[in-house]
């Protein structure tokens, strides 16, 4: 288990590019599951979730190659429609092979993903969503194990807004017999990029970037290349970490569409932001301004960029509140954070951030991916030595980070633990 040991007090400055997004390359790869042969992904992060993911698809049948941020799959030997609990607990995204192996192979067992470091996940509404499309799903020893001779369109209801429900019902329904029709599906950037995945390798879908998709079953599909959207939560992340050091960075090859609720709340804070085609350039507050938040589906503020507004509010000028609605367990990185001279109160899913003057370093633990980043953000800050331990979780889904870090004046190195 690695370690970051971070020397606080420089100013990031200079360029940053962000790298494809994980959450996106995880519902396009076992999309790949729908038709036999060839594909080609370019701008795939190299990431420990990547990896999970290629492990599970390769335990399937297919044949994965990494050339720097190219990935090419080989469906044809896909053979095994089983997702076992070994790779599944790694990584809750694994749920994401449920949809499509059971419309292309009429059969799929996958492990209940369980809970995760932040609490209860269901995954009450994929299980659903297949069952109403006509597969009949048997609960056993832990695993789904779904089957359909041919999943059957429908109308599909969620009452809660899911990404990955969404993502995997799409996946299910464009070989069904028949119109399905999802109401109150998600629409998030990564959405929005499978569904127009699908319709590459023929699928029909309509309503795209809407809550209400349609999608006309087909009965063959074909494979197709694509380039990976540019990571959302990397880029809010890497804005954040300009800010909080009162630095002046560029963050490149980003979508600023995707960032809108993030670059309005740091402008709010204070900062100044240039906005061009792909570019965001951010100009740190000389104080930074409380500023709530309150997390909610797309496009409101991110859930998973929670942890690393507080880190920033905890260093403003007055009292801020953010309110997490999608996750309301997902505050490990508060106690930490606390550790390093933060003024948080927590009560339920509501933190009340009191600014403080400064922060000093500590070493504090990585519980979760999202959590880990707001840790390094503190410590960039912080005085003197934090050490972040545990950071395999940040190598989930932040590439390189420490050497992106390093890149725009940071003093952050790994340890690995053959070193302490
Ligand atoms: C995805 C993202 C994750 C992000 C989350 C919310 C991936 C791989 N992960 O996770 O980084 O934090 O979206 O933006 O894309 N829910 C149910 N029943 C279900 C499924 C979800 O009640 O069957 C609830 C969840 O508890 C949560 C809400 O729906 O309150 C949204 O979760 P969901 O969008 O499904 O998150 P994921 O797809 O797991």
């Amino acid at each position: 288990m690695d370690k970051f040991i971070i020397k606080g007090g420089y100013k990031l400055n200079g360029e940053v590019t962000i790298s494809g997004a994980k959450n996106s390359a995880l519902a396009l790869m076992p999309a790949a599951l729908l038709a036999s042969g060839n594909y080609t992904f370019t701008n795939m992060p190299d990431l420990r979730d990547i990896k999970t993911m290629s492990s599970l698809l390769q335990d399937i049948g297919m044949m994965i190659k990494r050339k720097g941020h190219t990935l090419t799959l080989d469906t044809k030997g896909v053979s095994k429609y089983k997702a076992p609990y070994e790779l599944v607990k790694k990584m809750r995204a694994s749920i994401y092979v449920l949809g499509p192996l059971l419309s292309r192979y009429g059969y799929a067992k996958v492990s209940l993903p369980g809970g995760c470091a932040w609490g209860p996940r269901p995954v009450n509404l994929h299980i659903e969503g297949i069952q109403k499309l006509g597969a009949h799903v048997e609960l056993e020893h832990g695993y789904i194990i779904a089957k359909a001779k041919r999943l059957r369109g429908t109308i599909i209801n969620f009452d809660v807004s899911s990404v990955g429900a969404t993502g995997n019902i799409l996946m299910a329904a464009v070989l069904a017999k028949g119109t399905t029709i999802i109401e109150n599906a998600a629409i998030e950037p990564e959405i929005t990029a499978l569904s127009e995945f699908l319709i590459k390798m023929g699928a029909k879908i309509d309503g795209i970037r809407t809550h209400r998709l349609e999608i006309e079953g087909v009965d063959e599909l074909h494979t197709a290349n694509e380039e990976m959207i540019p990571d959302r939560i990397e880029a809010g992340t890497y804005l954040v970490a300009g800010a909080i050091t009162g630095g002046k960075i560029k963050i490149m090859k980003c979508n600023p569409e995707h960032l809108s609720t993030i670059t309005e709340k740091l402008k709010e804070a204070g900062a100044t932001l240039l906005i061009d085609s792909d570019i965001i350039e951010l100009k740190a507050p000389k104080q930074i301004h409380p500023v709530d938040v309150t997390t909610s589906i797309y496009p409101g503020f991110p859930t998973d960029m929670q942890a690393q507004w507080i880190a920033l509010m905890m260093l403003a000028n007055g009292s801020s509140v953010v309110t997490d609605t999608i996750y309301y367990d997902r505050f490990k990185h508060v106690p930490e954070l606390v550790r390093l001279g933060a003024d948080i109160e927590l009560n339920k899913n509501i933190a009340v951030i009191k600014g403080v003057k400064k922060l000093i370093g500590a070493k504090v633990m990585s519980t979760d991916l999202r959590a880990s980043a707001s840790l390094i953000l503190a410590g960039l800050v912080a005085e003197g030595t934090t050490e972040v331990l545990r950071v395999y979780h940040i190598d989930r889904g932040y590439e390189t980070i420490e050497k992106k870090l390093r890149s725009l004046g940071a003093d952050i190195r790994r340890v690995s633990s053959k070193e302490f």
